[in-house]
């Protein structure tokens, strides 16, 4: 059953991070590199996330979500509060999301503490989704143990009746969180394994900018 994978191997020569070339701001930083990858020719769901969180059971679990929004205020994703990351964050808020843009070779890891966003800015958001997503948080009891597909049909199809011609208002167990950065660090792969790692902590007034080995 064993698999050899260790012919995978790619050199990364693509760009380079230094600190005199790095914003003084990571949020700046972020922000620069969002838009790079943005416009770069083969990137899929630039905005998608793994964000990492500490269970109830002590044990991290990491899954992927979409980044929706982000400024200085912290960054930005919509989830069912109740989900196995809801219970997760509200036994502990510390967090870690990160990003893998292969096509550039980069990662961005952010350590932060997550809070509920307000319900006016996750009623604002639900309003603004399609109606199938509406009814699809609706649907779904995220992260429960269900019987069957067919039970999620089930429930969908009683809901489109249920709201059928009406505006359906955003679950109470709905909503978004915003991750506070507490440190940054930005990967840049270079060849020879000797990739860039620039690492921002809070330093004062101004955010503290250094070097990590590969
Ligand atoms: C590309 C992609 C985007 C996703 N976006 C979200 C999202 O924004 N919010 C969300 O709750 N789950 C999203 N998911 C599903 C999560 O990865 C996960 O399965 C779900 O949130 C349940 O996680 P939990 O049981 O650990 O709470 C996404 C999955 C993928 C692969």
């Amino acid at each position: 059953m064993a698999e050899d994978l260790g012919g995978y191997r790619k050199s990364y020569e693509k760009n380079t991070l230094t600190q005199e070339h790095s914003d003084a701001n990571p949020f700046n930083q972020f922000k620069k590199w969002f838009k790079e990858v943005e416009e770069s020719p083969g990137v899929d769901e630039v905005n998608a996330m793994t964000v990492a969180t500490i269970g109830v059971d002590g044990f991290p679990k990491s899954r992927v979500v979409l980044l929706k929004n982000y400024d200085e205020a912290g960054f930005v994703f919509y989830t069912n509060y109740t989900s196995e990351k809801g219970e997760a964050i509200s036994h502990n808020s510390h967090v870690c999301i990160s990003f893998f843009w292969p096509n550039l070779e980069r990662q961005v890891i952010i350590k932060g503490v997550a809070e509920r966003v307000s319900e006016e800015v996750s009623t604002a958001y639900f309003q603004s989704r399609p109606r199938g997503s509406q009814l699809g948080a609706w649907t779904s009891p995220q992260s429960d143990v269900i019987a069957d597909r067919a039970y999620l049909e089930k429930r969908l199809e009683e809901l489109e009746t249920k709201y059928e011609g009406k505006e359906i208002p955003k679950p109470d167990f709905w909503g978004g969180f915003v991750i506070k950065p507490v440190e940054f660090e930005f990967w840049q792969g270079r060849s020879n394994r000797l990739h860039d790692r620039l690492r921002y902590t809070p330093g004062g007034v101004n955010w503290k900018l250094e070097r990590l080995a590969p």
